[in-house]
């Protein structure tokens, strides 16, 4: 098993159509970033006049993804497969776990060239540990799998931990993201987790026009209820404190404040495979 910090030459980005919306770059613009373009901002400006909350919602799911980081590392689990991992934004899945214990091994996969041209961001792994970027569609979970970086840093055999923050609201069910994890989950032995986090309309319903508005930028966007967010922890152990809004699961210290559900309006769970 490969135990070094990889960007090989054939992740030379292709090019990047500047024209057109991405979800990662709409995310970095909304999160005060510098990587994004005009139709970007224009994608970020319309979905924020619709929800202004935005800014607030993504900043808990960067805090709820550390947290869970946190408590999976904490409870033993040295491998990760981070779907959807966006612009590296510090700190990254692999320098929470690797704080953790260094010896943790990550795989990031996203779509975005923008992504795969920062990506050496993410590969600046602890020496004990390894770190590979994929660039690769979440809709295709088949070469996820066989992909060679993938099983050159992870162990199969062991539990890995299946994370996507941020990124089902892009997946639409007509994509089939349900078989997408329910395929990634296969491939992964008894003892692996799913840590999901899913955007809702449930507590600001009209925040539901950000949603037309990604789709009028060209990018895909569902949100889902508490029941279709159920559907997708089928068959799993939900972790305490099961199903919640983002701010509510397992915060750093229960005696703060923390944004109402109409701000971060999105569910968290943690959920071990049997
Ligand atoms: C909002 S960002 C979330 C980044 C990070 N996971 C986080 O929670 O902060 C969504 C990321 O998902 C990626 N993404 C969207 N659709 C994707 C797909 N079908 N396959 C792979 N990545 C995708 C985007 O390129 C973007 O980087």
């Amino acid at each position: 098993m490969a135990n070094f910090t990889s960007f090989e030459p054939d992740d030379v980005p292709p090019e990047i159509d500047t024209s057109v919306a991405h979800s990662a770059r709409v995310y970095d613009f909304i999160l005060g970033g510098k990587d994004n373009f005009e139709a970007d901002r224009r994608a970020a400006a319309g979905a924020m006049e619709a929800n202004p909350h935005l800014a607030t919602a993504m900043r808990e799911n960067r805090a709820l993804m550390r947290r869970m980081t946190a408590v999976l590392a904490k409870a033993g689990i040295r491998q990760f497969l981070d779907i959807g991992t966006g612009l590296p934004t510090s700190p990254n899945v692999h320098e929470i776990a690797q704080s953790i214990e260094p010896a943790s091994r990550v795989v990031y996969v996203d779509n975005d060239p923008i992504v795969l041209a920062h990506a050496r961001a993410l590969l600046a792994s602890s020496p004990e540990g390894a770190c590979a970027y994929i660039d690769a569609d979440a809709r295709d979970p088949d070469k996820i799998l066989a992909h060679p970086k993938l099983r050159d840093t992870l162990d199969l055999s062991e539990p890995v931990a299946l994370m996507f923050f941020g990124i089902l609201q892009f997946i639409p069910d007509d994509a089939g993201p349900h078989a997408i994890i329910g395929r990634l989950l296969a491939a992964l032995p008894s003892g692996s987790y799913l840590a999901i986090q899913q955007p809702t309309a449930d507590f600001y319903p009209p925040g539901v026009s950000a949603q037309a508005a990604y789709q009028r930028a060209g990018i895909p966007f569902q949100y889902r209820t508490r029941e279709q967010f159920a559907a997708f922890l089928d068959g799993l152990e939900l972790v305490d404190p099961g199903i919640t809004v983002m701010a509510d699961w397992r915060p750093d210290d229960e005696t703060q404040p923390r944004p109402p559900a109409t701000h971060a309006a999105a569910y968290a769970a943690l959920a071990r495979k049997p």
